[in-house]
């Protein structure tokens, strides 16, 4: 019948689809980015900051990684760094957004809480020559980063898009290099949330006991826990090098427990990712292991 009189069909058909899209569409608009989206806490970029992000997308690191942590437990507990998946909230600042859809490295929403040392030289070293820390890398090398940024040109680039940066803001960027400036993006992503790592972080450590005093016993496990997560800051062999030596200690047992679960200035915690019977093994191997070892 509807389909003998076109008129009606057509109207009918477009009341549909109307429907449709404002359901999808429209009616998001009025939450999407209101007031019960944003986080007080997520900051506007700095100069050297947002002159980073540009570097992002003029090298197209987003064609090889994604910033977005989705809502799968996978993800959460992959890329998550101690929060959960990502809001519409922590994007704010971001146009245009640069969420990607190719994961041929690993997402970075969180990057800055992954490697938190304050002078970025993980990711220094990384960005030279990724290799060098992850040897089956297959990111290309940005060493040529190393190169000052054009301060005349970031200084136009800002004053045209309006950013509301103040002479001292911009000045911030003088005398500094590309590298340093991605480094300072890469720093700044994710580290605005609160997330439960911050909070562990906070909490006294609890009084343990090793329950491993023999090193024969543990170390092959040790060792192989150490070369996947340790080597590439603190030397192949524990001799040092973006950290330092970690070969004996004159720390307890139990302060080394708490260094390595909970981080410090300049290294990772490792307390979401490794369970305790594994710190514990790796703690034998510093206190107990030899030079050959
Ligand atoms: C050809 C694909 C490719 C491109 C392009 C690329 N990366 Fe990567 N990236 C990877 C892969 C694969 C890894 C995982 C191995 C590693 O850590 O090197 C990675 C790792 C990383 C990591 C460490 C992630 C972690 O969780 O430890 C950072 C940070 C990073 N890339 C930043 C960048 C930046 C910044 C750019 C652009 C200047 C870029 N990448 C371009 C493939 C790429
Ligand atoms: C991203 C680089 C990085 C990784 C990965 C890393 N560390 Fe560290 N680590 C550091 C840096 C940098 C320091 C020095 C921090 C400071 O003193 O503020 C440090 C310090 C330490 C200390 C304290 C040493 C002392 O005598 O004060 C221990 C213990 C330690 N790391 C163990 C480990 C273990 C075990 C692993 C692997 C599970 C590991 N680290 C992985 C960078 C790293």
């Amino acid at each position: 019948m509807l389909e003998k009189n076109p008129v009606i069909f057509i109207i009918l058909a477009f009341v549909v689809i109307m429907i449709g899209t404002t359901v999808t569409m429209i009616a998001p608009f009025k939450w999407i980015n209101g007031p019960a989206d944003r986080i007080a806490e997520v900051k506007p970029y700095t100069p050297l900051q947002q002159e980073g992000r540009d570097i992002y997308m003029r090298e197209g690191c987003n064609n090889c990684h994604s910033q977005t942590v989705r809502t799968l437990a996978a993800d959460v507990e992959r890329y998550g760094n101690g929060g959960s998946y990502s809001k519409s909230g922590e994007f704010v600042y971001d146009r245009p957004h640069l969420w990607g859809s190719r994961r041929t490295g690993p997402d970075l929403a969180r990057i800055g809480l992954k490697y938190p040392d304050p002078n970025g030289m993980w990711h220094r070293k990384h960005m030279d020559n990724p290799q060098s820390v992850v040897p089956a890398s297959n990111m290309p090398a940005y060493a040529f980063l190393n190169q000052p940024l054009n301060f005349a040109y970031s200084e136009r680039k800002m004053k045209l898009l309006n950013f509301p940066y103040t002479r001292a803001d911009l000045d911030e960027l003088k005398g500094k290099s590309e590298m340093d400036a991605i480094i300072a993006y890469m720093r700044k992503l994710g580290t605005d949330l609160p997330t439960k790592k911050a909070e562990a972080a906070t909490q006294a450590p609890a009084a343990r006991n090793n329950p491993f005093s023999d090193l024969k016993a543990v170390k092959t496990e040790a060792l192989s826990l150490y070369a996947k997560n340790c080597a590439a800051c603190h030397g192949d062999k524990r001799q040092g090098s973006l950290g330092p030596t970690l070969k004996g200690s004159a720390k307890s047992d139990a302060e080394l427990f708490a260094v390595i679960s909970k981080g410090r200035a300049g290294m990772p915690s490792f307390g979401s990712s490794l369970d305790e019977q594994g710190i514990w093994k790796l703690v034998t191997l510093i206190k107990l292991g030899k030079h050959d070892d």
